[in-house]
């Protein structure tokens, strides 16, 4: 019996060096993972080593289990078919224990548990996924609509269908921040496991001058990551700036519409004359001698600064 216990106890005292080199042979780590709904997903791990060892260690097979789950959602033993979820794949199925997932969403996020079996024995790591949509691009408006300079005005800038929620920042001509006056609305929309928030920044003026005009908003997600941007123009009503230009503009159009219908009348006025003179000249002599030269006018065409004259 004692025996039996000695053989035992050596057999164990042998195992245990050689199970704790094994152990510290090889490290997996995987990296937290965001991914983005309705997109694929790199669930990045690695094996690690203290002395250089990936060149000998290959996989035999992997499992992933949520935590809290029995069944695992993916399982692929290599050289085999894969099971589970066929969303899942191992991006290199002999050295890379990293995984893809396709077309993420939202019930993928969560803590999970990934088992990786080598050649050179096996580990767990826990490995985190959460999910995230992209905003649309933003929207702006103002209200009221058209401005006037040195009145007040609402700037809106939104942006919808984002998760988790983000937030928005304002910018003059001058680039001068103006997120500080601005107001903030979030509402979180949850239909069938589909989150989304929409944002809505509202940049309020007292008074706004049209010199601050472009305004810049910019929309960044949870993790102030840049997502979208909009550049807008305020439309100014009749009175101010905008509007004297257009003004200006249309007085200078008809001036020269005025001008060249002068000029057209004048040019018509002097062939007529001479045409007549030029009838005159042939026809009737004697006129042509009673002819004054100090009097320009022809009777036949103004009349009423003739019967002046004569
Ligand atoms: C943005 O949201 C605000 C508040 O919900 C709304 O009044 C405004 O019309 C929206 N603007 C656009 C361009 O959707
Ligand atoms: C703009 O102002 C907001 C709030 O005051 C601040 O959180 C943000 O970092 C500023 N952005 C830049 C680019 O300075």
């Amino acid at each position: 019996m004692v025996s039996v216990i000695v053989v035992v106890f050596a057999v164990v005292c042998l195992f245990i060096p050689t199970v704790r080199t094994s152990e510290d042979l090889w490290k997996l780590e995987c990296q937290p993972t965001v991914g983005i709904a309705a997109q694929t997903t790199d669930i990045r791990c690695s094996i690690r080593c203290p002395i250089k060892c990936s060149g000998h260690i290959e996989l035999v097979g992997v499992a992933l289990t949520k935590v809290k789950q029995e069944k695992p959602v993916f399982e692929h033993i290599i050289n085999e078919t894969p099971s589970g979820d066929p969303r899942f794949s191992l991006v290199n199925p002999v050295k890379d224990p990293s995984l893809q997932l396709s077309d993420t969403v939202f019930s993928d996020e969560g803590e999970y548990e990934y088992y990786v079996a080598t050649n050179m024995g096996e580990k767990t790591e826990r490995l985190s996924i959460s999910v995230i949509a992209k905003y649309r691009d933003p929207v702006t408006n103002s209200w009221p609509e058209s401005v006037t300079d040195g009145g007040p005005v609402d700037l809106y800038c939104n942006a919808s269908d984002g998760y988790p929620a983000g937030t928005i920042h304002w910018f003059d001509k001058s680039e001068n921040n103006l997120t500080i006056n601005s107001i903030m609305t979030k509402s979180i929309k949850d239909t069938n496991g589909s989150k989304s928030v929409a944002l809505s920044s509202k940049l309020p003026f007292k008074s706004i001058h049209s010199i601050l005009a472009p305004f810049r908003c910019v929309v960044f997600n949870s993790k102030f990551v840049k997502e979208g941007e909009k550049t807008f123009q305020i439309m100014l009503k009749w009175g101010s700036e905008q509007e004297h230009s257009n003004t200006r503009n249309i007085v200078a159009g008809v001036m020269v519409i005025g001008s060249l219908t002068a000029g057209l009348l004048f040019a018509l006025l002097f062939c007529r004359r001479r045409s007549v003179q030029n009838v005159r000249q042939a026809s009737a002599q004697p006129i042509l001698s009673d002819y004054d030269p100090g009097k320009t006018a022809d009777p036949d065409l103004e009349t009423g600064t003739e019967t002046g004259t004569d």
